[in-house]
């Protein structure tokens, strides 16, 4: 049986500079889709896959990500005087336990390698999981616990992949495969944004990981790669044939909530998804053909 997984690390020192101005004094992590902050989407999402313990990678201007999933005393109060059950409900359901949050600082960007490295003693000896909050996937069972199966069977890293078209492996994390049986697939080897004409393949990792803690001692070289940054594909093509390492074709449709066009894709799609919503959006929807 492989150790359980209850870490996960969550990289969010980002600058945001793509959702400028909005994001001139609003981590971007705090963006909504509908109704939800993306910091919380990733949270939930790890939860869901038994994750207990949650390491924020953060940088200055953050605060708000660790403030919303606190108790938010006068907020609370105010809504039990006011009888608001409901709300009250969502913000419990929200909260991190006390002392299951823990928050380290990058002070410097220098890639996601390093900020992943920046987490190595919440990390310890454990297993952990990384999720991108940029990354929001829409499906049927969560995609981490679809990873989390996939480690309980094998023992070792495992990151979620979906094919790309060729020319955006540039964009990405690209594997070099091996077996394949159509989900699970071998990792031979992963190169960090290659042109299309050297891309290996063109499946892609998207901002999901289970990795072994032995990773940190490749981060903890520091040797700059793709874009002069410390890479985490790098680090994890170095475990490659000592460990299991596999890609996960999961179950489901990712939105690059990095992007422009693809934030307001989920908030479609999101929207579309919810009840009290989806009749609404759709018939407004008409208009914009
Ligand atoms: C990072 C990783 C890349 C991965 C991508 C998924 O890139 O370096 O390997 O494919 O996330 O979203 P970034 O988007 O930070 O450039």
């Amino acid at each position: 049986m492989p150790k359980k997984l209850r870490k996960a690390v969550l990289p969010v020192a980002g600058l945001g500079t793509r959702f400028l101005p909005a994001t001139k004094a609003l981590a971007k992590e705090m963006l909504p889709v509908v109704d939800k902050p993306l910091i919380q989407y990733a949270v939930e999402e790890a939860r869901a896959a038994g994750i207990e313990q949650f390491c924020f990678v953060t940088g200055r201007g953050k605060t708000a990500l660790v403030e919303h999933f606190d108790i938010a005393y006068e907020l609370e109060a105010t809504l039990r005087e006011r009888n608001r059950v409901e709300a009250l409900a969502q913000l419990d359901a929200i909260r991190i336990a006390p002392g299951s949050l823990l928050t380290v600082r990058q002070q410097v960007p220098l890639g996601l390698g390093h900020a992943i490295w920046c987490a190595r003693a919440f990390i310890g000896d454990d297993p952990f999981a990384i999720l991108l909050p940029d990354d929001l996937i829409l499906s049927e069972t969560p995609c981490m616990t679809q990873l989390a199966e996939a480690y309980a069977r094998t023992g070792g890293n495992v990151v979620a992949v979906v094919d790309v078209p060729r020319e955006h492996t540039n964009r990405y994390g690209i594997l070099k495969t091996g077996a394949d049986d159509g989900r699970l697939v071998e990792v031979r080897g992963v190169v960090e944004k290659p042109a299309p004409a050297d891309a290996p393949s063109t499946l892609s990792v998207i901002g999901r990981y289970i990795l072994m803690p032995e990773v940190i001692g490749h981060l903890a070289k520091m040797e700059r790669g793709a874009g002069n940054e410390i890479q985490l594909t790098d680090a994890m093509a170095k475990l490659i044939g000592h460990q299991p390492f596999h890609g996960l074709r999961y179950e489901g449709k990712r939105f690059d909530c990095g992007d422009k066009a693809g934030y307001l894709e989920a908030q479609i799609a999101f929207a579309l998804k919810r009840p009290d919503l989806a009749d609404a959006v759709r018939a407004f929807l008409k208009h914009y053909r």
